[in-house]
């Protein structure tokens, strides 16, 4: 479910045209609907009554200001991964007694800088980085709270990219090792073992892989409070996927719900967790115009627009399938194309072989499902300034984002 629906003929975010947002903005700007947003968060929240759990939006997936604060509003904590997210978390309000601290690698820096704002947890993810941290944390006298990723090794069925509990994984400590490790940080000084943790991927499409994951989870919680470590939370990360447009679609909020609560109801711990897309990905589409179209070899068809893989990587990177449409009234009729943008790399192919309405220069076409992921990893590749950042709520609209300017892109560079 979003807001950004046809009527008459022509696409809205909410109650405002996207045509007259592209006159007052420029192409090619994301759009969020702010409805759709916070409609997702209160649909995730209520599908896990029954345990008692903290959600901890993960800013990697939508770090815009504007859309952290509308979180914090709804009563989200943070899942931050660097120093510069725990910067914009706490920018937006966000209260650091609801962040968590993941990532496989965090600079004494970086750990000193949560410790400061007295956060929820650190999450952990070896052996060296619990001695690192507990020397961060001894020379400035305090004590982190600690919890240890681990990788319950199982296969989440998704993306090799974006799977990240295979047996192979750069992620977590491995099932085996875990016990010793807990006895690890908790002779260590500075730390003080407060939960465990894991996240399997990312775009799961069905509740299989999170069962199991709780399921060793909740057995490994009932070992190590046995072992004598007090364990007051349980994290489960984040993964649930949403509907691209491109197959069958995920399992829904309530049936991984359903799934969790039935899981690990009744386990004496509070239980986190980390959803990013799932909030965010529905409520954002990046709107771009059409420069030109052109006839390759063998009549293969191109529709050049003005976004492309520095506004959004995601088909470039995973072959990720972002729906187009065009902004108007779609012309009769439909031609397979390919839907590239102008940065010189072969990779920058945002749709290949889609049907497609006729479009031609100057149309405006939305690409959906961009909100998770998108502006979050845009660069300024072949020096192009980063897109602008709209919200819409209702019938108004702001910009949360300027667009980059070409002295933003020179920013702090000298000759
Ligand atoms: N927690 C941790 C520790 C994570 O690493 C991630 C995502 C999340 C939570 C949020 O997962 P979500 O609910 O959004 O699935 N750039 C890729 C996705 C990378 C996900 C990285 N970790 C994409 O565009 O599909």
């Amino acid at each position: 479910m979003n807001h950004f629906q046809r009527k008459r003929g022509q696409l809205y975010c909410e109650d405002v045209p996207l045509a007259e947002l592209a006159e007052e903005v420029g192409t090619p700007a994301y759009v969020y609907s702010q409805a759709t947003l916070l409609r997702h968060a209160r649909v995730f929240k209520s599908a896990l009554r029954g345990l008692d759990f903290l959600a901890c939006f993960a800013v990697k997936s939508a770090p815009n200001l504007a859309l952290l604060r509308l979180l914090v509003a709804e009563g989200y904590g943070f899942d931050i991964v660097s120093g510069g997210e725990l910067f914009r978390a706490t920018e937006a309000g966000g209260d650091a007694r609801r962040i968590v601290f993941s990532g496989v690698g965090k600079r004494a820096d970086e750990m000193a800088a949560a410790l400061d704002a007295g956060i929820l947890q650190f999450n952990c993810e070896s052996e060296e980085e619990l001695e690192q941290l507990s020397r961060v944390a001894v020379r400035k006298k305090t004590t982190a709270p600690v919890a240890l990723r681990v990788n319950p090794e199982v296969d989440a069925r998704t993306h090799p990219y974006i799977a990240t509990a295979l047996a192979s994984s750069k992620f977590g400590v491995p099932a085996a090792r875990v016990r010793k490790a807990y006895r690890l940080a908790a002779s260590l000084p500075g730390l003080r073992v407060e939960g465990v943790a894991c996240h399997i991927g990312s775009q799961i499409a069905n509740t299989k892989p999170f069962v199991e994951a709780a399921g060793k989870m909740r057995e490994l919680l009932l070992i190590l409070r046995a072992d004598g470590h007090e364990i007051l939370r349980l994290d489960m990360g984040g993964g649930l996927g949403v509907p691209y447009g491109d197959g069958p679609a995920p399992a829904s909020p309530k049936q991984y719900g359903e799934a969790l609560v039935r899981a690990l109801e009744g386990l004496p711990v509070k239980i986190l967790l980390e959803p990013g897309r799932l909030l965010v990905a529905n409520a954002g589409v990046l709107l771009s115009r059409v420069l030109l179209t052109k006839e390759g070899h063998r009549g293969r068809k191109f529709v050049v627009i003005d976004a492309a893989m520095n506004d959004l990587l995601r088909p470039a990177l995973y072959e990720a399938f972002h729906e187009i449409e065009p902004v108007g009234r779609p012309r009769r009729g439909a031609e397979r194309v390919d839907v590239v943008g102008p940065v010189c790399e072969s990779a920058d192919v945002l749709a290949k072989r889609r049907r497609l309405p006729p479009l031609s220069s100057g149309d405006l076409v939305i690409l959906r499902t961009a909100g998770a992921y998108g502006m979050a990893m845009a660069s300024q590749y072949n020096a192009r300034p980063r897109p602008a950042e709209v919200l819409v709520e209702g019938r108004s609209w702001r910009i949360i984002r300027a667009r980059e300017t070409y002295r933003d892109l020179i920013r702090g560079e000298t000759t």
